[in-house]
């Protein structure tokens, strides 16, 4: 799940509840989902980066089938997560990395919050020295497992102008790592769609957030543009010798499903 974006009790975001429309994805993925390996959230855990919100998130994870393996994006703050979220897997040096052996797959989760210091209307993303090292010993050392590592800002142009102006820094250099390597697989939050594609040789996917979704926008220098569309989460399948990447929009079990050919119901 990308960008939950939860806020402080009462406010929204150009009209929607994130809580709310956080909890509608969850149910969803809880039913359909209970057998997961992990729920893996993307970053852009909280809105503002405060304790209220990340207290919030904290509850509405609670009594989960699977377990949960948060990363932080641009507008979360490291010391205010780990302030709730006192038991989240952090690198010898505090970022909030990790990596989760799940049979042939080694997933690796990234920090790409630029900060402390955090600087006001600063997006764009970084990876540092230390949370580059800890990226190759995960890659070097999964004995022939498939990687797959996850990172709230995508390291290269999408297209979508506005974002990209605060995508990561120096993604050249991470992409070229990642198919160093031989990455399987690339997945990405930040830009609140449904989008995939393949990049230095290295395959990637995105997904919509659970509230609201960024423009398909090609010419306007705005990261802020959003809509109301459907929230919405994707679904990894790790198999044998690969992986499928599904995406799907939440509040689907009233939709109409129509089934066999020859009748008109
Ligand atoms: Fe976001």
């Amino acid at each position: 799940m990308s960008d939950p974006h939860i806020c402080p009790e009462g406010e929204t975001i150009i009209g929607l509840d994130p809580l709310a429309r956080f909890n509608a994805v969850l149910d969803d993925a809880r039913t359909a989902h209970a057998d997961a390996a992990a729920l893996i959230l993307l970053g852009d855990l909280t809105h503002h980066g405060d304790v209220a919100s990340y207290q919030r998130l904290h509850a509405a994870l609670r009594n989960l089938p699977f377990p949960v393996i948060p990363m932080l994006g641009n507008h979360d703050r490291r010391d205010k997560f780990l302030t709730v979220f006192a038991d989240a897997p952090q690198t010898r040096n505090g970022f909030v990395q990790q990596m989760r052996d799940i049979g042939q797959h080694r997933v690796i989760t990234l920090d790409s919050l630029d900060g402390p210091p955090y600087r006001a209307g600063h997006h764009a993303g970084r990876l540092c020295v230390h949370r580059l090292a800890f990226l190759e010993d995960a890659l070097s050392t999964r004995a022939g497992r498939h990687a797959v590592v996850c990172v709230h800002h995508p390291p290269f142009d999408t297209g979508i102008a506005g974002m990209d102006r605060i995508k990561l820094a120096d993604g050249q250099a991470f992409l070229e790592r990642l198919a160093r390597h031989g990455t399987l697989h690339l997945i990405c939050g930040h830009i609140h769609r449904t989008m995939s594609g393949s990049t230095h040789g290295v395959p990637w996917s995105m997904f919509k957030s659970p509230c609201h979704q960024g423009l398909l926008e090609f010419t306007q220098l705005n990261a802020h543009l959003s809509s109301n569309e459907p929230g919405a989460y994707g679904i990894a399948l790790l198999t044998d010798n690969g992986i499928v990447v599904h995406s799907e929009d939440a509040g689907l079990r009233d939709r109409r499903v129509f089934g066999g050919y020859g009748t008109d119901d």
